[in-house]
């Protein structure tokens, strides 16, 4: 059994964004620049953004938190992705979820400009994703690749499995694994909360990727032996032993699945440091002018 270092992959890559990012500079080139829209005080969504601050301030990023209060009208918020939108100075942003309920989030997400959509949400993104045109692609789903990538697994032909079938996670890596090209090319079976005899379909896969936000779900019983198992489950749960209150947890029962695995990823230090270090990535390519 290997475990999937995120934590290792994702300095070394920020390492690579900080290079490229000073030779820009070096050469006259504007600094890169994201934004970040926070609304309301959700203890788990300021801790990711304020890490996507602190990792912009890493790379040499310049980067802006817009923060507003959780009663701010839906025309509010929308008025300032439109400034966003048009301020060319910023190369991208993001507006993290979930937002208070009285905001419609597909509205939001359908305003962001799709050439400053470095969370790769917007369908326009999610539709060049589908068709194999060069567009943005969501953070997670796109760490993880890259994680399949640097420990060189073998994925042409497997059977991955993704549990989850969220906007996020689960369906954009379904079409990422089902894609025509190196450390993808595998069959997909995407699987969901309605899933029947789910044990027998997850004990096929050669690759299982969990992402339901269901602490510890995945069981051995569940795996197969030699099995790459990718999870991203980071669900806060409470905690006496942490001075915190709380601790993460991953959707696999690390301690009794591990042993079966030839590679998994550990909670924390696997896919969440991926997830940000790919925000990173889609500014830089954003800023380069790559996708669009
Ligand atoms: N909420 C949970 N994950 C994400 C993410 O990747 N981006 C945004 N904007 N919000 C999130």
């Amino acid at each position: 059994m290997e475990l999937i270092d995120g934590k290792k992959i994702s300095a070394e890559i920020k390492l690579e964004i900080a290079k490229e990012v000073e030779e820009i500079v070096s050469k006259g080139g504007k600094r890169p620049h994201l934004a970040a829209i926070l609304v309301g005080n959700d203890g788990a969504s300021e801790t990711y953004v304020n890490s996507k601050v602190k990792s912009c301030e890493e790379v040499g990023f310049a980067s802006t938190l817009l923060r507003f209060n959780e009663n701010i009208l839906e025309t509010e918020l929308l008025k300032s992705i439109e400034k966003l939108n048009n301020d060319s100075n910023i190369d991208g942003y993001i507006v993290q979820l979930p937002l208070p309920k009285h905001i419609n989030e597909n509205k939001i997400i359908q305003a962001i400009a799709p050439e400053k959509d470095v969370d790769g949400f917007h369908p326009i993104n999610v539709g060049r994703l589908v068709i194999g045109l060069p567009s943005f692609v969501s953070a997670t789903p796109a760490g993880i690749m890259e994680l399949l990538k640097r420990y060189n697994i073998n994925t042409q032909g497997k059977h991955c499995v993704v549990l989850g079938r969220s906007n996020i996670v689960g369906k954009p890596m379904s079409i990422l694994m089902s894609q025509k090209q190196k450390y993808a090319n595998s069959t997909v079976t995407l699987c969901h909360s309605q899933t029947e005899n789910l044990k027998e379909i997850t004990k096929q896969a050669d690759i299982l990727i969990a992402a339901l936000g269901i602490p510890e779900y995945v069981t051995a019983d569940m795996v197969k032996d030699g099995a790459t198992v990718i999870d991203v489950g980071i669900t806060r749960v409470k905690s006496e032993t942490t001075k915190s209150g709380w601790k993460l947890k991953g959707d696999v029962k690390f301690d009794e699945v591990a042993p079966k695995c030839s590679y998994i990823t550990p909670v924390p230090g696997g896919v969440g440091p991926m997830t940000i270090v790919s925000l990173m990535k889609n500014t830089l390519l954003s800023a380069k002018g790559e996708i669009y």
